[in-house]
């Protein structure tokens, strides 16, 4: 009887060690998976953005029920495959029903950048009003002096009067940041410098170009801006564009071709954009991020981290059901 409780616990043992190691040592990118935080929860970081900051990286997302919003997730990770969950870094006010952010409202697109004059987080994100559908078309800001949060609502509003659904935020070498927007019933594709304390726009605004896309991710490399966006259907997927620049208030060139390569690629693999994720330290290595919509429950919506490969023409992302960091060293 004695041996039988001895293997027993001893089964138990190695049991809840395979388990906590399959939770705990994540080292690759499965994209369309379902990713879960270390404490094993499904990761709840939709339409995200990722920031890094005193040697780690942190994962913001829209907090989703099986269809309502629910706030802003925060996640944090050293290594970008395991993520601890941080806390709920911005949440619908439950109380104040006049609020712009009161339970019922919509947020997603969630993007922060740090402002290093003021010592703040600034959080800026897409805000539907209660009951409103999608016709405020805002943009919300709210700040913090730690970067988990929480974070306080500071206000919405159409940025110099214009429609602002999807978005991003984009804080370029000299740190000035901006704010790209889907405006125009999503028409128009906007830029607008922020002030100096990124809490507001400045009227240095002005329209990238007018080809009805969303879902704007930005980034910068040897000295070029890339842009890759979606058309505008809504949770399907649709086909991605590049366009490039080299001066944000410039000319933007569309990409003959589709930046997605691979099965499903003139669906962005069943995707769409939210975020070009710059490795730290790494000037050359940027991944691409995207979600993969399931309408009929939000919060099971997929992630893909996909490598952006530089060494072509323009840049590409090539589907791969798994890869690792170690990639950035062949390509
Ligand atoms: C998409 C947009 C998402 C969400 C969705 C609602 O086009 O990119 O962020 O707003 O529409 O249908």
């Amino acid at each position: 009887m004695k041996l039988y409780a001895f293997v027993g616990c001893i089964l138990l043992l190695c049991f809840a060690n395979v388990n906590a190691q399959s939770i705990a040592s994540k080292n690759v990118f499965a994209s369309g998976k379902v990713w879960l935080d270390e404490k094993g929860e499904v990761i709840n970081a939709h339409g995200g953005g990722v920031v890094y900051q005193n040697g780690k990286y942190y994962w913001f997302g829209e907090k989703r029920g099986a269809s309502a919003s629910e706030g802003v997730n925060v996640y944090s990770s050293a290594d970008l495959y395991n993520w601890k969950f941080e806390r709920l870094a911005l949440a619908q006010d439950a109380q104040d029903t006049s609020s712009d952010i009161t339970k019922g409202c919509v947020m997603e697109r969630p993007k922060v950048i740090y402002n290093s004059v003021t010592k703040q987080y600034v959080m800026w994100f897409h805000l539907e009003l209660k009951g409103k559908g999608y016709s405020a078309a805002r943009a919300a800001v709210a700040v913090s002096n730690s970067i988990t949060g929480p974070y306080k609502f500071v206000k919405s509003f159409r940025p110099n009067g214009n429609m602002s659904r999807d978005m991003t935020l984009f804080k370029d070498d000299d740190g000035a940041a901006y704010l790209l927007y889907s405006s125009r019933e999503n028409y128009d594709l906007r830029i607008a410098k922020l002030t100096d304390d990124f809490l507001s726009v400045t009227t240095k605004d002005t329209m990238l170009f007018s080809n009805h896309r969303e879902a704007p991710a930005l980034f910068k490399y040897d000295k070029k801006y890339y842009l890759i966006t979606s058309g505008c259907t809504g949770w399907q997927a649709n086909k991605a564009s590049l366009h490039t620049t080299d001066n944000l208030w410039g000319k933007w060139l569309e990409s003959p071709i589709n930046p997605m390569i691979g099965n499903n690629a003139d669906k962005t693999f069943g995707g769409q954009s939210t975020y070009v994720l710059p490795i730290a330290n790494k000037p050359n290595q940027f991944v691409f991020i995207a979600d993969e919509w399931h309408p009929s429950n939000l919060k099971d919506s997929r992630y893909y981290w996909l490598p952006i490969q530089l060494s072509t023409l323009i840049p590409t992302v090539t589907w791969m059901d798994e890869w690792q960091l170690n990639w950035f060293d062949n390509h």
